[in-house]
């Protein structure tokens, strides 16, 4: 299998990711240099690219955890969950986090995890995402910083997976119909 080979479409090649990423890091340490430390909340294991990426361009004292939340969403409002199954381990307690996604889509598991911070007592929470999906979006949530803007197609690369595959590929595309049949098979 030849993993580049296996998307239809870039989206976002490795030249627009970091410029993406230089953008949002400039932003972010203009915007939290009376801030430091914030905390960088990473989401697993989507964040993962990006997380690293973005903050090794931040020059500011900063620290990292990570959350690992599994989301199910019913039909309705009322049935949405955000499981956690890794929690962070630092105390957001009068801090100031950001949030940093591979994507917000319907917005829910972020939406969620905003909630959670806000209530242990968190001083600000933000989002920082490289791809933003606003044409998904089930509540009302605008990430502050964003990389790109994508339409509604199912996309792979740079943390953002399908089945696992395609999280170490420094692009962002749309899977071929091909790959996704092979790796149905395969599963
Ligand atoms: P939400 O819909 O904003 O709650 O997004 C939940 C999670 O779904 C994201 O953190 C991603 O892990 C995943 N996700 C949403 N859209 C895509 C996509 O196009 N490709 C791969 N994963 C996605
Ligand atoms: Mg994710």
């Amino acid at each position: 299998m030849n993993i580049e080979k296996s998307l239809k479409k870039i989206l976002m090649t490795k030249k627009e990711i970091e410029m993406h990423t230089s953008r949002l890091a400039k932003e972010i340490e203009k915007d939290y240099k009376d801030k430091e430390p914030a905390i960088f909340l990473g989401l697993l294991k989507g964040c993962h690219p990006f997380m690293s990426d973005l903050i090794t361009e931040i020059n500011l004292f900063l620290e990292v955890d990570y959350m690992d939340v599994s989301s199910f969403f019913g039909e309705m409002e009322a049935q949405s969950e955000v499981q956690i199954v890794k929690d962070m381990t630092t105390s957001v307690e009068n801090r100031d986090v950001v949030i940093v996604e591979d994507v917000v889509d319907s917005g829910r598991t972020i939406k969620k995890v905003q909630e959670l911070l806000i209530s242990r007592g968190a001083k600000s929470v933000e989002v920082v995402t490289i791809v933003d999906k606003p044409s998904g979006r089930k509540v009302e949530l605008v990430p502050k910083y964003i990389g790109k803007e994508l339409g509604n197609d199912f996309i792979v690369g740079y943390g953002l997976d399908y089945q696992e595959y395609f999280r170490n590929i420094k692009m962002v595309g749309i899977p071929t119909e091909e790959i996704i049949k092979e790796i149905n098979e395969k599963k």
